[in-house]
């Protein structure tokens, strides 16, 4: 898909590689007949990631929006709790980790020397290390026990877009192959994700191929100076990865909020000055998605009486959300826990859209680097 167009900078191309990267992360790894995961690089053994009390996931930016769906995935695929943790600050708060944790350490670039020096400390307390990077033989794999690599291929574009959903996918695989091995995940459901992962890639070549309606909604909004972005449980990290890439490619102010939250103070802000963009999907066959949706469409009630423009992102057959929002971005049905690699796609493109109508270099936005190689 992405050889087939001619694209006019990095960002938009590595959009659109979306649906052969994540088939370069999934397909070699999974076998649907006997719903089993393979990660030949972990080196560690079956019998000590049994034994894991813990898990502790560190990253910067768009790398730590992937842990936090990674949190989602790990907590109910391997009913092991895990915590995140900004790079940043990893050592400040003293990260009191001990024997029988295990420490994910996740990096496009491998170089990020925040996330390096947290591996550091993590490995000097006794901490087992995994790095899911796209960079093969990078820093953080070679100083790793074991290590994930994303197939995403080389990111040039400073905003991350295939390696982040090649990130979650390779989360994604490792929660259900740590499920697995904690036998709490049975064959049949190991089966029943399998496949829901291999048609992500189908799935995502939808969503861009309605990728003039996103041009579209980016033409009305890209002289609006501030956006607010919403999303409950999994989908707040994509609510956030929707603000970040927006104000690192088109500096537009934006930020992202969990949407329960929205009611304890932002909400002082929402009228029809601010847009908002509200993850409102669902997973029909999910009781708990589907609790979260109703009270999606709570909340966007509220909202719309406030006189908020609402950009929504709801689940293609769904007629109660399109009602409630002024536009709405459709996304095909998946299970809950894969949905952000499916939603985040139109957040990236809106980002892109509304950057290049600004006239932006969207490749190398003002005072960034692709890798932060300094603390
Ligand atoms: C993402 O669009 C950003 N450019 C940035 O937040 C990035 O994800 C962060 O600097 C971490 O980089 P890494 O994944 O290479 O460690």
């Amino acid at each position: 898909m992405a050889d087939a167009r001619k694209f006019p900078h990095h960002l938009i191309r590595e959009i659109f590689e979306q649906p052969e990267a994540l088939r370069r992360t999934i397909d070699a790894r999974v076998s649907l007949a006997d719903g089993l995961v393979r990660l030949d690089d972990i080196h560690i053994s079956r019998e000590e990631l049994r034994a894991v009390r813990r898990i502790n996931i560190v990253a910067s930016g768009t790398s730590r929006h992937a842990g936090m769906t990674g949190q989602f995935m790990m907590q109910e695929l391997a009913a092991v709790p895990v915590d995140v943790d900004y790079a940043s600050e990893f050592e400040n708060r003293d990260p009191m980790i001990g024997r029988g944790e295990l420490s994910i350490f996740i990096t496009q670039s491998g170089e990020t020397a925040d996330t390096n020096a947290a591996q550091h400390e993590a490995r000097q307390k006794g901490s087992r290390t995994i790095a899911i990077t796209n960079v093969e033989g990078s820093t953080i794999a070679r100083e790793a026990d074991g290590f994930i690599y994303t197939h995403a291929g080389p990111e040039i574009s400073i905003a991350s877009t295939k390696a982040f959903t090649a990130q979650m996918a390779c989360l994604f695989l490792f929660a259900l192959y740590l499920g697995e091995i904690k036998e709490k995940v049975s064959t049949a459901l190991a089966q029943h994700y399998i496949a829901e992962l291999l048609a992500l890639p189908r799935k995502t070549e939808t969503i861009l191929a309605a990728a003039d309606r996103v041009e579209r909604l980016a033409e009305l909004y890209y002289r609006v100076d501030d956006f607010m972005f919403l999303g409950r449980a999994i989908h707040y990290p994509v609510a956030m990865d929707g603000a970040l890439k927006l104000k690192e490619v088109s500096y537009i102010h934006a930020e992202g909020y969990p949407t329960g939250e929205a009611k304890h103070g932002p909400n002082a802000l929402i009228d029809f000055r601010l847009p908002l963009v509200v993850i409102a999907t669902r997973d029909s066959k999910d009781a708990g998605s589907v609790m979260r949706y109703e009270k999606n469409v709570g909340n966007m009630e509220g909202f719309k009486k406030q006189g908020a423009t609402v950009i929504a992102l709801a689940t293609e057959g769904d007629a109660i959300v399109p009602k409630l929002a002024d536009h709405t971005i459709f996304i095909p049905e998946a299970p809950e826990l894969l949905s952000p690699i499916l939603e985040i796609v139109p957040l990236q493109l809106f980002a892109y859209y509304a950057a290049a109508k600004r006239g932006l270099d969207v490749d190398r936005p003002r005072n960034l680097v692709k890798a932060v190689t300094l603390e």
